[in-house]
């Protein structure tokens, strides 16, 4: 594992990746499915964390995601993926897809954005420091205010699910998302 500085800009490890969609990848309806687009979307947001992190770093969670316009075979879909914000061990990654018709010219797509929250794990898997992320842009500043609200209404969401199965006596896990 390489030592890591103790900030790190967002430009040094944001990450685009790119994908031809192929016949293999369809659902029932014969556009592409969801779950291969999510596949890409966590793989590219992992290579984007363990690079900032310094080392690996494992997927703890994935916001809801909206498709917004189908994907169809051959089309060539497109990942945009940075780190918006960092905790202590623990880093929001957003990816946003967007695509491009195999078979015309026209404005790109916006297929979809995603927010996953990576933790930075040791040989142990025991969660370790990241470096702190330093926004460049004004882009990146609105990034990292409005991952701090979704880590807000993760907290509070978590908060409220304990508190309401305790109140019903049910068993409080960890599934309320952080
Ligand atoms: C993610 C994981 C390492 C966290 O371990 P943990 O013992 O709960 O760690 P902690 O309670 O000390 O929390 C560590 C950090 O993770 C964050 N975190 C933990 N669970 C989280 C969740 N569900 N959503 C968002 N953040 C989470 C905490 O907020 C904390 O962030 P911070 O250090 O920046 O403040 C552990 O739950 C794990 O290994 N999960 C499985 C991950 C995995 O295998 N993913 C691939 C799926 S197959």
């Amino acid at each position: 594992m390489s030592s890591s500085p103790s900030s790190r800009p967002t430009s040094e490890t944001r990450l685009s990746l790119s994908h031809i969609t192929a016949q293999n990848e369809t659902n029932l309806l014969g556009t592409v499915h969801g779950g291969v687009i999510m596949t890409l979307v966590d793989s590219v947001a992992g290579v984007v964390a363990a690079r900032h992190s310094g080392g690996p770093a494992v997927t703890a969670s994935m916001d809801e995601m909206v498709f917004l316009v189908p994907v169809r075979v051959g089309d060539v879909v497109h990942f945009s993926a940075q780190v918006n914000w960092t905790g202590r061990s623990s880093m929001e990654v957003g990816v946003r897809i967007t695509a491009d018709r195999w078979d015309a010219v026209g404005p790109q797509m916006h297929v979809a954005s995603a927010y996953l929250v990576f933790v930075a794990v040791d040989e142990d898997g025991k969660p370790r420091e990241v470096p702190q992320v330093v926004p460049v842009t004004d882009e990146d500043r609105r990034r990292l205010r409005e991952a701090e609200i979704r880590r807000s209404h993760r907290l509070a969401r978590r908060a409220a699910i304990i508190a309401s199965r305790e109140q019903s006596g049910e068993e409080a896990d960890e599934g309320g998302g952080r």
